[in-house]
């Protein structure tokens, strides 16, 4: 009997029945940490200032820590957005209780305005440096008929799982590389390239999020084994993503701060 309860334990946590985690902590960490790497001098004293010394990095998972807390129930839904696939956001009704663009409005509508507080500050761009890893996570884009893939059951490997948690971080933890380590092996960008990845609205790079969700619908299948194959398919883009991710933080920061 012991023993099936140490089993059971096991098997609820490690299959995360409790408060998925998004990217996972290595995901948001590599987005804060490539941010960091793009910021202007202006915002970088800024950010230190309000971090204490802190990194980007450091409070990237912040906003998933705070999840237990029934205190900060009302930032739960900023972390995604559900919409069906062939809608538009903008003519789908808003969720009262806010999604991830009305989220990252909001921290940078704080983070600019002289009457908030310091704490008001820290608190909203730790959100925000969350925020913008979850919006390049393309199932946090998602349906809501399946929770952005939180009920879309698959393996993988040997393990049972959902889509959602394969892209949040059965992908990345594979890899088995530092969050340093995936920051540091980004792809090398031409000038021209980062200009175009800066370019654009905080919805124009939801909708790509988007456009990648639809594609990984479109070749995912309900219980399928996901492995070598899978990774082969998606991993570079999963890089791509934190990388856009990081440098697109940069930009609002350098704009909000510089
Ligand atoms: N819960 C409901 N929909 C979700 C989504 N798209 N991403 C993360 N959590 C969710
Ligand atoms: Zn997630
Ligand atoms: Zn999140």
């Amino acid at each position: 009997m012991k023993k099936f309860i140490v089993v059971l334990l096991v098997s609820i946590f490690s299959n995360g029945l409790f408060a998925a985690e998004d990217w996972g902590k290595t995901g948001h960490r590599v987005v804060g940490e490539i941010a960091g790497k793009y910021l202007n001098k202006k915002a970088e004293k800024e950010i230190t200032r309000l971090l204490n010394g802190h990194s980007l990095a450091f409070v990237a998972n912040y906003a998933d820590d705070i999840k237990s807390d029934r205190q900060y129930d009302a930032f739960g839904p900023w972390h995604y957005v559900n919409f069906p696939f062939g809608e538009k956001y903008e003519t789908h009704p808003k969720s009262e209780k806010g999604d991830i663009i009305q989220g990252i409005e909001k921290c940078i509508t704080v983070l600019k305005s002289t009457n908030s507080s310091r704490e008001d500050k820290v608190f909203h761009l730790k959100m925000l440096i969350h925020f913008m890893g979850d919006l390049h996570q393309p199932l946090h884009i998602g349906l809501a008929e399946d929770k952005g893939g939180n009920d879309f059951q698959v393996r993988w490997f040997s393990d049972g799982t959902n889509l959602h948690t394969v892209w949040d971080y059965k992908m990345l933890d594979f890899y088995e590389m530092s969050y340093t380590e995936v920051a540091t092996n980004t792809d090398v960008l031409s000038k021209e390239q980062v200009k175009a990845i800066k370019k654009g609205t905080v919805t124009d790079w939801m909708y790509e999020s988007r456009v990648l969700c639809e594609d990984i619908y479109g070749h995912t299948e309900i219980g399928e084994k996901l492995s070598y194959n899978y990774m082969y398919l998606y991993m570079d883009t999963l890089r791509s993503q934190l990388q856009k991710g990081g440098i697109r933080l940069a930009v609002l920061l350098n704009e909000i701060f510089g």
